[in-house]
C-alpha cells in the first residue's frame, strides 16, 4: 500500500454573485469559487487535510458523502462551523477509485444551503489503473464530472426556496437544469470517446436518464467505485446523491442531449402534482454534447473491470430495520417534524444505534410512506442485497451509499462498519430528499 504523502485543501465558503440565467444574476454560495464548489481530486493512499473556513455568516457543517473516515472527520452537523471559524478534517482514503460528493449538512439547512451552491464533486482516481482498464480518464479530456441540478428562480432572478408545505412533503424541485452549475450547458468533448462522472447532486429530484437518440453506453463505476464488469445499457437511473460513471462512444460525429424522461419521478404524491413550482416528473433536455470537432477515437470493448469484494461468507453480526415514515397531518403541513426513521424524528442528542467495529450488519429499509426516499448510510460503500425479495437493479450491482426504497418496497444492504470506532462521535443515515432530511428522516450511530 504506497503512501502518497499528504494533500492539503484550503476551502472557503463564501457568498458570490453568478450569472445563471441569461440577463440577471443570482445570489449564491460556493466553495472558493461564487458558485457551487470545485472538483477535487485525490488518491487512494494520501493523508487529505480539509481547511475550510466559513465566510458566512451563519454556521456551515460540510461533508464528505461517500468517504469512509472517523466520524469526527466526517462534517455531519455536529462540525458545524460558525462564522469566520476554520475547521480541519483530516483522514487516509481507504475508499476505492471513485466519485464521490462533498456538500452542506448544516442542522435544518442542509436543502436550502446546498441549494444555493455548496455541493461539489470529490474523485479519487488512478491513473494507472485506468491506463490499464482502458478507461478514459484525462480531466476535461475524455472525463468529464456531469453535476446534475434543478432549480428555481424568483421573478428578481433569486434562487426561489421555500420548504414548507408541499415542499416540504416532495423536497424542492426546480424547473432550470444545471449541469455543472450551467443552464443549457454544452459539452464539446476533446475526443470521441469519453467518461461520463454522473452525479445527481439535486436536492430531491430523480432522474432517468438517456442520451436523445437512445444510444447505448457503459456504466463503469456506481457510487463507491468500479463494477465488476461493464454493463451496457441505454438508461441509468439517479436517484438525489448517486453517482454513476459510463462511457460514451461518440465516433458518429452526432450531436445528442443527456436527457431526463418523465416516469420516474416521485409521483406518489398525486394531487400536489403541478403545483407550484418544477414539476416533480417531467422530460428535460440536461445537457447538449456536440462532438463534431472531436478527435476521434476508436471504441472499445471493456472486458472484466475489477473485482467487487466478496463479502458472501461474513458473519453478520446484526440485522435492523429502518422503516421511512411520513406523518400526514397539520405537523407535516404547518410544522418543522412529520418526518421519522423507525417512529423517532432526528434529535441531536439521540444516538439511535450502536455498530460494532469492523464488522458487518444486514439492514432492511422499509417504506410504508407514499413516496420514493433514497437512503444514504455515512462512513460505508454497501451492497445490495435484495428488492422486495428480488435481485438488484443492474445499476446498483456495484459499491453503493445511497439506494433508492420506492414505496411499499423493503429493501436489504449488506454493510461493513468499517474500521473506525468512537463512543462520543456519530454518523448520520437519512433520506437524500434534503428537505426530508431537515425535517427529521435521519438517524445517527455511532461504531464502537
Ligand atoms: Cu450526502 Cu448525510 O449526506
Ligand atoms: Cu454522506
Ligand atoms: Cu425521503
Amino acid at each position: 500500500e504506497s503512501d502518497h504523502g499528504k494533500q492539503v485543501f484550503k476551502l472557503k465558503i463564501q457568498q458570490g454573485e453568478t450569472r445563471i440565467l441569461p440577463d440577471t444574476t443570482t445570489q449564491t454560495l460556493g466553495i472558493n469559487q461564487p458558485f457551487l464548489a470545485p472538483v477535487l481530486q485525490m488518491k487512494k493512499g494520501q493523508t487529505i487535510q480539509m481547511q475550510v473556513n466559513n465566510q458566512l455568516n451563519e454556521p456551515v457543517a460540510l461533508h464528505w458523502h461517500g468517504m469512509i473516515l472517523p466520524a469526527s472527520e466526517d462534517g455531519g452537523p455536529h462540525q458545524e462551523i460558525a462564522p469566520n471559524k476554520t475547521w480541519n478534517a483530516e483522514w487516509k482514503v481507504i475508499n476505492e477509485p471513485s466519485t464521490l460528493f462533498y456538500h452542506s449538512h448544516t442542522h435544518h439547512k442542509t436543502g436550502v444551503q446546498v441549494w444555493k451552491g455548496l455541493g461539489g464533486q470529490m474523485q479519487i482516481i488512478d491513473e494507472e489503473r485506468d491506463k490499464a482498464l482502458n478507461l478514459p480518464h484525462e480531466y476535461g479530456v475524455d472525463d468529464y464530472p456531469v453535476i446534475i441540478m434543478d432549480r428555481s428562480f424568483d421573478e428578481a432572478g433569486e434562487f426561489y426556496y421555500n420548504n414548507q408545505r408541499m415542499n416540504k412533503m416532495q423536497g424542492m424541485h426546480g424547473n432550470v437544469m444545471l449541469v455543472n452549475g450551467v443552464a443549457n450547458s454544452v459539452l464539446e468533448p476533446e475526443k470521441t470517446r469519453i467518461r461520463l462522472r454522473l452525479h445527481n447532486a439535486s436536492n430531491a429530484r430523480f432522474y432517468d436518464l438517456v442520451f436523445s437518440d437512445l444510444r447505448p453506453f457503459e456504466l463503469i463505476a456506481t457510487d463507491g467505485g468500479l463494477l465488476s464488469q461493464a454493463i451496457t445499457t441505454n438508461r441509468v437511473r439517479l436517484a438525489p446523491s448517486e453517482r454513476a460513471e459510463i462511457i460514451v462512444d461518440l465516433s458518429d460525429r452526432k450531436s445528442i442531449s443527456l436527457r431526463t424522461i418523465k416516469g420516474y419521478g416521485n409521483l406518489s404524491m398525486g394531487m400536489m402534482r403541478g403545483m407550484d413550482r418544477g414539476n416533480l416528473d417531467q422530460t428535460f433536455d440536461l445537457m447538449h454534447i456536440d462532438p463534431r470537432h472531436s478527435e476521434r477515437v476508436k471504441a472499445k470493448t471493456l472486458s472484466q473491470l475489477v473485482p467487487l469484494p466478496d463479502w458472501s461468507n461474513q458473519a453478520v453480526a446484526q440485522t435492523r430495520k429502518m422503516n421511512l415514515e411520513m406523518q400526514m397531518g397539520p405537523q407535516m403541513m404547518f410544522g418543522n417534524g412529520g418526518f421519522s426513521i423507525n417512529g423517532q424524528s432526528w434529535d441531536m442528542n439521540v444516538v439511535n444505534e450502536t455498530l460494532k467495529v469492523n464488522t458487518f450488519e444486514i439492514w432492511e429499509l422499509q417504506n410504508p410512506s407514499m413516496m420514493h426516499h433514497p437512503f444514504h448510510v455515512h462512513n460505508t460503500q454497501f451492497k445490495v442485497l435484495e428488492r422486495n425479495g428480488k435481485p438488484p437493479l443492474s445499476w446498483e450491482l456495484g459499491l453503493k451509499d445511497t439506494v433508492t426504497v420506492h414505496k411499499d418496497e423493503t429493501v436489504k444492504i449488506l454493510l461493513p462498519t468499517g474500521p473506525y470506532s468512537s463512543s462520543s462521535d456519530a454518523y448520520m443515515y437519512h433520506c437524500h430528499i434534503l428537505e426530508h432530511e431537515d425535517a427529521g428522516m435521519m438517524g445517527q450511530f455511532i461504531v464502537v
